[in-house]
């Protein structure tokens, strides 16, 4: 689409979804685990399909995952956003989404100067204005942003013993969430980095090239079902939908 003879930047989700969540230990992977009669990915893509700003949702699941068939059962067929399954997952969370990048731009799905949102399968109860709040505040922003939330607990620092070592100033901390949204070409030469160990989320591999990301704010509820007693809580979050 052009604009005066400019593209118009496109928002488009990545969503890994390639993990076993072994910590969850439902004997599957727990964006199939089903709530409210939906699997836990469908709620996370149907979040995407309802937002306006949105064009494309894309899933990179593993390549030998064919669970998730179809996108018309995801509620995309009367929803404005489009979605792709990529079977392209890694080993790793990083490695699924440099896959998952590479492969929107290989096939031109995404345009080196279109924002990737990249989202956690597992985050299922993310609000709606929040993703708008990240969109309208990091979406024309040349390092990106994401997602987070000042931390509200006191911290310490433990020691091997097991005894507090140190009470850690919270000031200043954050605790990141998804989605993070980055220019696809900046995600992409982050991501190329030939060490992803260190990397948990692709703000750090983008703070690895020297650029800062802007802090947006989230929200408490868009939390990840990370543990079993996440679910009670993920329950009410979607009940309340
Ligand atoms: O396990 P964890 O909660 O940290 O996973 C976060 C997200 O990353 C999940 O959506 C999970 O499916 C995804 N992931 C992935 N490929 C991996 C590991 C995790 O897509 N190899």
């Amino acid at each position: 689409m052009a604009n005066g003879g400019r593209r118009v930047k496109r928002n488009i989700a990545l969503i890994p979804a390639a993990g076993v969540g072994e910590r969850f230990g439902a004997g599957k992977p727990k964006q199939y685990v089903e709530i409210h009669g939906k699997t836990v990915l469908q709620h996370t893509l149907d979040i995407f399909a309802a937002h306006p700003q949105i064009t494309l949702a894309a899933v990179v699941l593993a390549p030998d995952d064919h669970t998730f068939q179809s996108a018309e059962t995801a509620g995309f067929q009367t929803a404005p956003a489009k979605t792709v399954l990529l079977h392209c997952g890694g080993a790793s969370r990083a490695e699924t989404v440099r896959n998952g990048v590479n492969t929107l731009l290989e096939r031109g799905l995404a345009a080196p100067g279109d924002n990737i949102l990249v989202h956690d399968a597992a985050r299922c109860c993310l609000p709606q204005a929040a993703l708008s709040r990240l969109i309208d505040q990091a979406g024309s922003h040349p390092n990106g942003g994401i997602l987070a939330v000042p931390v509200a607990d006191t911290l310490k620092r433990s020691g091997s013993d097991g005894l507090i070592e140190t009470t850690v100033p919270r000031s200043g901390l954050w605790q990141a969430q998804t989605p993070q949204l980055f220019p696809a070409a900046l995600l992409q030469r982050a991501l190329a980095a030939p060490d992803l160990g260190a990397v948990t989320d692709e703000a750090s591999a983008v703070e690895m090239l020297g650029v800062r990301p802007l802090l947006v704010q989230g929200d408490s509820r868009n939390l990840k079902l990370t543990l079993p007693q996440d679910e009670y809580i993920v329950r009410l979050l979607l009940a309340e939908k």
